[in-house]
């Protein structure tokens, strides 16, 4: 009988990563190794201009990287040939500017990210409104979002970024903009995405508190992850 691997296989993987700006001045990646477990939970900090959203940029395939290796799940970064097949079924995005449609419903916000995903069009609405509840929302589907608190558009930004069941989700300072009590919310559904789904969630946070709640603190410095 085979025994198990040792180390489960790592959801996220990189090695030597480095992101050169187009002017090529700016190093904002500068040989980044990490390793990011299946159903983990961690938060990447570090100050201003460190790498922090050019690094989350590089896992979620917006940009690809000057030298190094990026793997995420099984796919191949650097060799993908397909990324807006890769976002739409391997990851979720969160930014602090959620992009919300505006005059779009919320429940439209979150359906819309299912066009050409494999769901069937008659189960998307439905499949919506569920996020919506998982998210405590189920209430406000028909609102639009200049009808809801900022903390309230961060929960229907999240619920956007799962409509596809992705296995990672890429949180870019999801909480910048929120009161105490909507971080503690936003938070919450972070653990238990983990601890419902297994999904592994990556936030980028500035405030020490949030990163708190993570299983684990990635810290950057210059274009580096430093002694994690
Ligand atoms: N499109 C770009 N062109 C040129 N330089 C860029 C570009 N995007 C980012 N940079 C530079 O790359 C470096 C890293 O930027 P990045 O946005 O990754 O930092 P960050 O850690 O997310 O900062 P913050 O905490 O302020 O969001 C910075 O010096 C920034 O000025
Ligand atoms: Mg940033």
């Amino acid at each position: 009988m085979n025994e198990p691997p040792a180390h489960p296989t790592p959801m996220i993987e990189t090695h030597d990563v480095v992101k050169v700006y187009a002017d090529g001045k700016v190093r904002a990646l500068d040989g980044v190794d990490l390793t990011v477990g299946p159903g983990e939970f961690v938060a990447v900090t570090g100050p201003s201009g460190c790498g922090k959203s050019t690094l989350l940029g590089l896992l979620a395939a917006l940009d690809t990287p000057d030298s190094g290796t990026i793997r995420v799940g099984s796919h191949d970064l650097v060799r993908l040939q397909d990324s807006d097949r890769f976002r739409r079924q391997a990851v979720g995005l969160v930014f602090q500017l959620h992009n919300l449609l505006p005059r779009l419903t919320v429940l439209e916000n979150v359906e819309i990210a299912m066009m050409g995903s494999d769901r069937p069009r008659g189960d998307r609405a439905g499949h919506a409104a569920r996020l919506l509840e998982g998210v405590g929302l189920g209430a406000m589907a028909d609102r639009r979002p200049p009808q809801l608190s900022g903390g309230e558009r961060q929960r229907v930004a999240v619920a956007r970024a799962l409509a596809n069941d992705p296995p990672l989700l890429l949180a870019d300072e999801p909480t910048g903009s929120l009161d105490s009590r909507s971080v503690a919310t936003v938070l919450a559904l972070f653990e238990g995405l983990r601890a419902d789904r297994g999904v592994t969630v990556v936030l980028v946070t500035h405030d020490g508190d949030v990163a708190a709640a993570a299983d684990r603190i990635i810290p950057m410095l210059d274009g580096r992850v430093v002694g994690a």
